[in-house]
């Protein structure tokens, strides 16, 4: 069988959602810790600095657009695997099969997949393009000659409105629920479960991607959001 052809196959395109997923994972830490500077008492410095840095980095900006290729193939190739299972199930069941056969994390993944889509729809209209894009975004210097685009002053301002902060914590609600069953998931797709590893990759799913990465992300909006009072 032909790569092609394998990947057409539920266990190829399972394989890849695994993959990708992984490689999402990864990202999230990265943003995240280059995102907390965004709560430095720098006027924006830190940030600023680590964001026109990631804007003008040709190997960076590759593996950019790399993930957002990679985002995508790993919402449209989720959603085929869901709309097939669902398809082959043509008779709803006289009483939900409830946690017998499946968590209710997994009975929700395409929903809080897509919630999670529709988020960073918004979330890149809103940054991304402002860095690359934007016309109107003001620019700071730190005493030096160097000038920066400044993203820090568009992220403070945006988390100045309850209904960013709002649609942030909610986005947040989703991708913790997402990666809780995802992480397991995709180790299991590998063939990582085992009586050995089991409680560490639970522990890694359920309090670094599911509690930790979420929470680090939501506190960003709440408080900036808070600090101008
Ligand atoms: C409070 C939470 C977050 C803040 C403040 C934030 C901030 C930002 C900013 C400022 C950018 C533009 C950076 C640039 O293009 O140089 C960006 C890009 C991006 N963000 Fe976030 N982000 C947050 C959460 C998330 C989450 C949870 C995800 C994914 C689940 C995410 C995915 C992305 C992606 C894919 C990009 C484009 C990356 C690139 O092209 O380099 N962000 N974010």
């Amino acid at each position: 069988m032909k790569w092609s052809q394998f990947f057409n196959t539920s266990i190829g395109k399972k394989l890849l959602v695994g993959a990708t997923g992984f490689f999402l994972c990864s990202f999230v830490i990265v943003h995240l810790a280059g995102n907390i500077s965004l709560l430095y008492n720098d006027e924006g410095h830190a940030f600023n600095t680590y964001a026109t840095f990631m804007s003008h980095n040709g190997l960076i900006q590759f593996i950019a657009w790399g993930l957002k290729v990679v985002i995508l193939l790993h919402a449209i190739l989720a959603l085929q695997l869901t709309f097939k299972n669902l398809a082959a199930r043509p008779v709803k069941y006289a009483v939900k099969p409830g946690n017998k056969t499946s968590s209710w994390f997994s009975r929700q993944m395409a929903m809080m997949g897509s919630i999670l889509f529709i988020f960073l729809v918004v979330h890149l209209a809103q940054f991304w393009w402002a860095m690359h894009y934007g016309v109107d975004v003001p620019t700071a210097s730190y005493g030096g000659t160097e000038e920066y685009r400044d993203l820090y002053l568009v992220v403070q301002q945006a988390f100045t409105h309850e209904y960013n902060v709002i649609i942030y914590v909610i986005g947040m609600i989703g991708l913790s629920f997402h990666l809780i069953h995802g992480f397991k998931s995709a180790c299991q797709t590998f063939g990582l479960n085992h009586k050995k590893y089991n409680g560490i990759i639970n522990f890694i799913g359920v309090w670094f991607f599911g509690i930790l990465i979420p929470a680090g992300f939501a506190l960003i909006p709440v408080v900036i959001f808070f600090k101008q009072y």
